[in-house]
């Protein structure tokens, strides 16, 4: 039996926007999300968008007996921007106050360990109409919200973190078309994710201040990125691609400064955002207390086969190209390589590099699509995603054996959600949702959870 340290956090994670929904009278006013579907449905799989979800907004209550018969002993969501400060003069939303305060009451309640993130993707679309993350303002809007979320939930919240994957808005959103505002413009991408790394350490500037009890943190999806071989052009492209894919978020929230490899290309691309020397100082001053790491699948690469186009936007593929691996394991429904060994490489990178910093996996799971066809006796028999979370956690316990300072396991995600453009096109959840229905249903894998955590391994 694999035994996983005392105290092990076991849980699952889901974001605002993916699980609370929107209500009449609940003076949510639109982020993003809500907007581009408004304005384009079709890109949405099956045209379902941002309101349709679990719910959570509305059944807390049965939700979280739920999380308890799932085993969680901690939970993972994120407070919704634009619920909590609907309007542009900064006035708050009473009914989200109200609302947040009585579901983070009843997590407490049960003994459940709240881990609240603050941005997942859901830019209000107030703020975006005036570029987002791009303009400086919205640093401290940012800020404001951040202390606001301190000062009336941190009664509640054990650990905090100021960002979801902040690489994804950076280049989903100005680089590839995937998140609105759909922009290609490197040199914009590379200020939004300046301007990122401000916030985070301007919100953590503000934490610490009022000397709250808990601790803060940001979650980055890791992706180690490996070399086709180990030709030397290959390693170059890998070490490159580590760069923009890891560090570029990962050394300033835990180390307090860029690595000076990839300043030196930011700054050959004529890319460098501007910035002053009291933003600098912030990053530095205000690392994080630990990390929470999302981990799906790894990033492969090989030296380019072509010259870059010179003319094309800048992108990190400049240096690189992706190498499609013979042979490699893959999660047909969502394309993405199954490589649980990459953990075990994440283990021992924060604990070499990062000063064995305190960290938990905040994300890891396998979304699959018409798991109805996996159902027996009433329920979906998903043994592929408990195989996916045992060959996932045995990496990880061999790097807690070896010293790395992993705290807990959370999975994507507690109840099926809706995901972005692709709906509810993959389901990740460890219990079923009924779309029609709202009615929830443990799947096995939420049953094998529930041993997982009681046991503290399997
Ligand atoms: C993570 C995000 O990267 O991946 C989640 O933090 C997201 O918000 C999850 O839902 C799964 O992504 P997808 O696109 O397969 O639904």
């Amino acid at each position: 039996m694999l035994k996983f340290p005392d105290k092990f956090f076991w849980g699952s994670a889901t974001s605002a926007t993916q699980s609370e929904g929107s209500f009449t009278g609940d003076n949510k006013a639109y982020n993003i999300w809500d907007y581009w579907f408004e304005i384009e449905p079709y890109k949405f799989h099956n045209e379902i968008g941002p309101s349709k979800t679990s719910s959570i907004y509305k059944y807390f209550e049965s939700d979280v007996e739920l999380m308890k018969k799932t085993g969680h002993n901690s939970f993972r969501t994120s407070i919704s921007w634009s619920r909590l400060f609907p309007t542009k003069d900064g006035k708050i939303n009473e009914t989200a106050v109200e609302f947040y305060k009585n579901y983070f009451t009843k997590i407490k309640k049960e003994g459940i360990a709240l881990f609240i993130n603050l941005y997942h993707f859901d830019m209000p679309m107030y703020l975006q109409e005036q570029g987002g993350f791009e303009n400086k303002e919205t640093i401290t809007r940012y800020k404001d919200y951040a202390k606001a979320c301190f000062e009336f939930f941190g009664e509640y919240v054990d650990r905090w973190f100021t960002f979801n994957e902040p690489i994804v808005h950076v280049e989903c959103g100005y680089l590839n078309t995937y998140h609105y505002p759909m922009e290609v413009d490197p040199k914009k991408a590379v200020q939004v994710a300046f301007n990122t790394a401000v916030c985070s350490a301007a919100a953590i500037k503000e934490f610490r201040k009022l000397k709250l009890k808990s601790k803060i943190g940001i979650i980055l999806n890791l992706t180690p990125a490996y070399p086709r071989s180990s030709n030397k052009e290959d390693i170059k492209a890998a070490k490159i691609a580590e760069l923009f894919a890891n560090k570029s978020f990962l050394d300033p929230a835990v180390i307090g400064a860029y690595p000076k490899e990839l300043i030196d290309i930011i700054k050959k691309h004529d890319l460098m955002p501007v910035y002053s020397e009291d933003e600098l100082e912030i990053i530095r001053q205000n690392t994080v207390d630990f990390l929470g790491i999302n981990y799906y699948q790894p990033l492969r690469v090989k030296a380019k086969e072509c010259m870059p186009n010179e003319n094309a936007p800048f992108s990190p593929l400049y240096y690189y190209d992706i190498y499609d691996m013979p042979g490699k394991k893959i999660n047909p429904y969502r394309g993405w390589e199954i490589y649980p060994q990459a953990i075990y490489d994440i283990c021992v990178n924060i604990r070499k590099n990062y000063n064995n910093i305190e960290w938990l996996i905040t994300e890891n799971g396998i979304g699959v699509e018409n798991e109805s066809k996996f159902r027996k006796d009433g329920k979906i028999e998903d043994d592929y995603r408990i195989e996916f979370m045992k060959s996932h956690l045995k990496y990880l316990h061999k790097g807690i054996q070896e010293g790395t300072n992993c705290i807990g396991y959370q999975v994507w995600t507690f109840i099926d959600c809706w995901s972005w453009l692709n709906s509810y096109k993959n389901r990740y959840g460890l219990v079923e949702l009924d779309l029609e229905t709202d009615e929830r249903i443990i799947k096995k894998s939420g049953y094998w959870f529930k041993n997982l955590s009681d046991n503290n391994g399997f």
